[in-house]
């Protein structure tokens, strides 16, 4: 049994396990930020844990960000960074730097910044691992120009009319975060200021990573994430796919950016639209069932203020008991969640067979794969 009292055998965990769980870092924010800073070869003027040699601390750097608490450390499996059990960071340590003092080196351009553009611009800038003087965005918009200056980033213009170069010339990684079909604008702009010393990195639903690698001049570094809006609040689920070019350092940086605001997995790109109808897609579904679960309440009497906190705090705990009651790291399964919170003629069987009786595991399931269906008309 494990710490919610629920058996352990729910998902077999395929996690090799680290000897102890979570960092005992005691600055999240920082640490995420010089896991970052390690991977580029230039960074090891960043302080952390200071008078270790410079490997050990680079592997304390890597050990720290991946064994922050639960969700980060229980999914070493999926993430591509594998650790050794003698990574725990030193708990004495009370010098890491702050991310102003690592100087970090990538400076990120991106070339179109809306929604999504600037939730990763705000979870980057929020978990430190980038700070505003190296994050720049070319945007058309006057209007969007004067909200996103107001991040102290560097604003271009559109991408089409001088901004790409601006971007290409400003910026090591490269977000492409135009929607799909703004895309081959915005790709046939930046290809002539492209070289093999940027990280291209595409974030737009159902653009293949060859087509981009197409429209770009040979041998250009390309990987394409598909993160999700929960970014804005650190809690994003990413996943990313390397293209042909792209080096173990590449995975790296993506994988430390995308960390640094959520989790991070790698997946294969035939899985991609996948995941554009789970996670990608997925945050509205969820914005729909607290909705709907706050309504039923105030149908049964509940103020709409009470009914709504209480519907998103009990989606945000059941989905927390889910990844972190697996116990040893793993995730637990819901069907066996559920079964031990159902008494025999109790009330939540009886809500539960309303949800079957109207379908609702079948309409999540036909969501998330109607989803994915359109992010492969995009391609
Ligand atoms: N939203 C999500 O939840 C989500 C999740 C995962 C992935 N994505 C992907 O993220 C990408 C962006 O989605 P979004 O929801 O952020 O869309 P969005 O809000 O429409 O953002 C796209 C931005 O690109 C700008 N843009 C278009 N052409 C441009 C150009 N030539 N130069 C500079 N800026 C230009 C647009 O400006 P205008 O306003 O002037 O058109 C807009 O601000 C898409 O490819 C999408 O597939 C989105």
């Amino acid at each position: 049994m494990n710490s919610l009292g629920l058996c352990q055998q729910l998902l077999p965990c395929s996690v090799p396990r680290r000897s102890s769980g979570a960092c005992a870092c005691p600055v999240r924010d920082s640490s995420v930020a010089n896991l970052y800073s390690s991977w580029s070869a230039s960074l090891w003027s960043c302080q952390q844990h200071k008078g270790v040699k410079q490997h050990k601390r680079h592997k304390r750097a890597q050990g720290c960000a991946a064994g922050l608490p639960f969700r980060e450390a229980q999914h070493e499996s999926l993430i591509t960074q594998d650790l050794d059990d003698d990574d725990e960071p030193d708990a004495s340590s009370s010098d890491i730097a702050r991310p102003e003092q690592a100087g970090l080196p990538d400076r990120i351009g991106f070339l179109g910044a809306g929604k999504m553009g600037e939730a990763l611009i705000r979870g980057f800038l929020a978990s430190g691992v980038s700070v505003p003087s190296n994050i720049s965005a070319s945007v058309r918009n006057a209007e969007r120009q004067r909200a996103l200056s107001m991040l102290g980033i560097q604003i271009f213009g559109s991408a089409t009319d001088g901004g790409a170069a601006e971007i290409a010339a400003n910026s090591d990684i490269i977000i492409l975060g135009v929607k799909p079909h703004q895309m081959d604008a915005v790709l046939s702009s930046l290809a002539p200021h492209v070289t093999t010393n940027h990280l291209i990195i595409s974030i737009a639903a159902g653009i293949r990573i060859s087509s981009i690698e197409n429209a770009l001049p040979d041998a250009t570094h390309v990987v394409r994430v598909m993160p999700n809006t929960p970014c804005l609040i650190r809690e994003a689920a990413s996943a990313y796919v390397l293209g042909n070019h792209a080096t173990p350092l590449d995975a790296s940086r993506t994988f430390a950016l995308m960390r640094s605001v959520g989790v991070a997995v790698t997946v294969e790109e035939r899985m991609m639209d996948a995941v554009t109808g789970l996670s990608g897609s997925g945050p509205a579904y969820v914005f729909l069932m607290v909705e709907a679960l706050a309504d039923g309440a105030v149908a049964s009497g509940l103020p709409r203020d009470k009914a709504l906190f209480l519907a998103a705090q009990t989606v945000a705990g059941a989905s927390r008991m889910v990844l972190e009651g697996g116990g040893n790291g793993g995730i637990a399964h819901p069907a066996l969640l559920k079964d031990h919170v159902t008494s025999p003629a109790g009330t939540t069987i009886a809500g539960l067979a309303e949800l079957e009786a109207c379908g609702v595991r079948s309409a999540f399931m036909r969501a998330v794969k109607a989803a994915s269906r359109r992010s492969e008309e995009l391609t």
